[in-house]
């Protein structure tokens, strides 16, 4: 059988010939009844929380051929928006809850702070801004054995899990729990080759995942790699949920554009609502509002895209993993 999704990957990753993007699905170009291939999804419950939109203003898909798969057009406000790319820069890089990877930032102490030293230091900047390709959190991913343990577990930051929460309930999983989080740093030429993602251990829970900045196409395929992928763009805000049969399949992430789209100029200050502002870090969403505040979050969004990728680990009620030993 002819391996479809890798040669799908190919064919986005090209640079010469560049990549012919017709069949690229573009979430917010039409109504998705207008898509071929793709209806409207469904809201199960209402939200307006966490830098949120009402849900009345979410743009929700689901493809036909990748059933239990379903995107969201940027849901945020424009202030939430900001407000997420904040703390994915300069609160989940924070160790030592959060494990960055290392490679090209070896030169990082373990007491430095990462995106304290970028805005700070232009010298060292230029190694250490495209130096870290992702951050874990939660139960942390272990990139060799793909097995999480308990030994490397820490909190999981409670607004991100709120949000999650949030999202999940309004598309009908009423009881997902964030436990575990890669935050994850593409640059112009990075790419995520094909895989699944199975170590969970509850793999009945859907799996979150947000981006932000420079868009990129996104491919999602079947449990093998015979399927041919669907492809389509993520935008800035964009949010794509695996749940159902969609949650074990193949996907990839062959190409980076240069722009990113859903980036506001300007965005009127305002302060985290009431039911918010215990669970966001408010003094953070007042200030993204300030353009001055924003500039370096801005930049480094305008030349890389930043993927939070959620998920829950264990069944409901459990509260840690047992181990087989
Ligand atoms: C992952 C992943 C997809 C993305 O981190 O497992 O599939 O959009 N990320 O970056
Ligand atoms: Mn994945």
């Amino acid at each position: 059988m002819p391996e479809l999704f890798k040669e799908s990957f190919k064919k986005y990753k090209s640079k010469c010939p560049p990549p012919d993007f017709s069949e690229v699905i573009n979430f917010g170009s039409k109504s998705s009844s207008q898509i071929e291939g793709v209806k409207n999804g469904k809201i199960v419950n209402p939200v307006h929380l966490c830098g949120l939109q009402p849900v009345s203003q979410w743009k929700i898909s689901e493809i036909e051929n990748n059933p239990g798969m379903i995107h969201v057009v940027n849901p945020f406000t424009d202030v939430g928006h900001r407000y997420w790319v904040c703390r994915a820069l300069s609160s989940y890089t924070q160790r030592p809850e959060s494990k960055l990877s290392l490679d090209g930032i070896g030169d990082l102490q373990e007491d430095e702070d990462w995106w304290e030293l970028c805005t700070r230091d232009a010298f060292r900047a230029k190694h250490l801004q495209p130096g870290l390709r992702w951050a874990t959190m939660g139960y942390h991913h272990n990139w060799n054995t793909k097995i999480y343990s308990e030994e490397e577990r820490d909190a999981f930051p409670g607004d991100l899990a709120a949000l999650s929460q949030c999202i999940a309930n309004a598309v009908g999983y009423s009881d997902f729990c964030a436990e575990a989080a890669i935050v994850n740093f593409y640059h112009k030429n990075s790419a995520l080759a094909g895989h699944t993602d199975h170590s969970e251990r509850n793999l009945e829970a859907p799996l979150l995942s947000f981006s932000f900045g420079c868009s990129a196409v996104f491919l999602i395929g079947g449990k093998t790699l015979e399927t041919k992928p669907t492809a389509m763009f993520l935008h800035s805000g964009d949010l794509v949920i695996m749940a159902g049969e969609s949650r074990l399949c193949y996907h990839s992430v062959p190409k980076i554009l240069p722009t990113s789209e859903n980036l506001s100029e300007e965005v009127p200050c305002c302060s985290p609502c009431k039911d918010c502002c215990c669970i966001l870090d408010a003094d953070l969403f007042t200030k993204c509002s300030d353009n001055e505040f924003w500039e370096p979050f801005k930049k480094y969004i305008e030349k890389s895209r930043i993927n939070l990728n959620v998920r829950q680990v264990l069944y409901p009620g459990e509260t840690k993993l047992i181990s087989e030993t």
